[in-house]
């Protein structure tokens, strides 16, 4: 591990592996969360089994909480070492000739999304940390569809929500390929299969977990 962090390879192949973790986790994140649009014991089961299992609560929780702060750590480690290598910009660098604002701005990007973590996990985490294992409350599966349906009954929170995965868009549209280049995807031959998959996931991924806020807002 600190093989891994103490060079600037190791560090770019170390927050690739992380952002691959995590793209897997936005698939499972929305499929479950998607299944409160389609119906409330659907969602409830899912979530009472997820909430409860020990696996996911022991084990795939903790890995998944240390792969978005390390995610994190990584991404300002990075752009700081990128910063003092190269402390004054190229005067004839125009950065939009030659590369795009969500490749340029991806610290800006997950910004927005750390911070759009710290109102989800306030919203939603917390909550559930403490329903469970602080004040110990009996297991009630029918709790989690109308605690989640609640949540977006406030405008303003839908709002931030829907920004906030505007912005996770842009971040998914450069992080998606870039990741899976630094990992060694390289070859010609699958560059252009790499960049559709990516821009698809980086569409399909924020509009899916719009679409779940808007729908809880609008069926109210
Ligand atoms: C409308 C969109 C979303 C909804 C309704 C939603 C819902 C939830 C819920 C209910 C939980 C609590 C799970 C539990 O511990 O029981 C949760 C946790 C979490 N969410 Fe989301 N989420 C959404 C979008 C996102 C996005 C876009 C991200 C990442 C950028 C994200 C990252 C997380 C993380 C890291 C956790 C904590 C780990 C976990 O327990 O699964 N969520 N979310």
């Amino acid at each position: 591990m600190a093989g891994l962090t103490s060079s600037t390879i190791g560090r770019k192949y170390a927050m690739a592996l992380s952002a691959i973790f995590l793209l897997i986790f936005l698939v499972m994140h929305l499929a479950v969360n998607l299944l409160s649009v389609f119906g409330e014991t659907a969602y409830n089961n899912a979530s009472q089994f997820m909430g409860y299992n020990p696996l996911i609560q022991f084990i795939m929780q903790p890995v998944l909480i240390f792969a978005v702060i390390f995610h994190f750590v990584m991404g300002f480690v990075l752009e700081i070492k990128n910063k003092k290598a190269r402390p004054i910009n190229y005067a004839m660098n125009r950065g939009s000739d030659n590369s795009s604002w969500s490749s340029r701005n991806m610290i800006i990007s997950g910004a927005v999304i750390l911070a759009f973590l710290v109102l989800h996990m306030y919203d939603f985490w917390f909550h559930e940390m403490n329903y469970k294992y602080i004040n110990g409350l009996p297991v009630e599966e029918s709790r989690f569809w109308g605690d989640l349906h609640a949540k977006f009954a406030d405008v303003w929170r839908v709002v931030l929500y829907v920004i906030s995965f505007v912005l996770l868009g842009l971040h998914l549209s450069h992080g998606f390929q870039s990741s899976f280049q630094s990992i060694g995807a390289r070859h010609p031959k699958y560059m252009p299969m790499l960049r559709k998959v990516s821009i698809w996931y980086s569409i399909l991924i924020p509009l899916g977990f719009i679409f779940i806020a808007i729908y809880h807002y609008i069926t109210q």
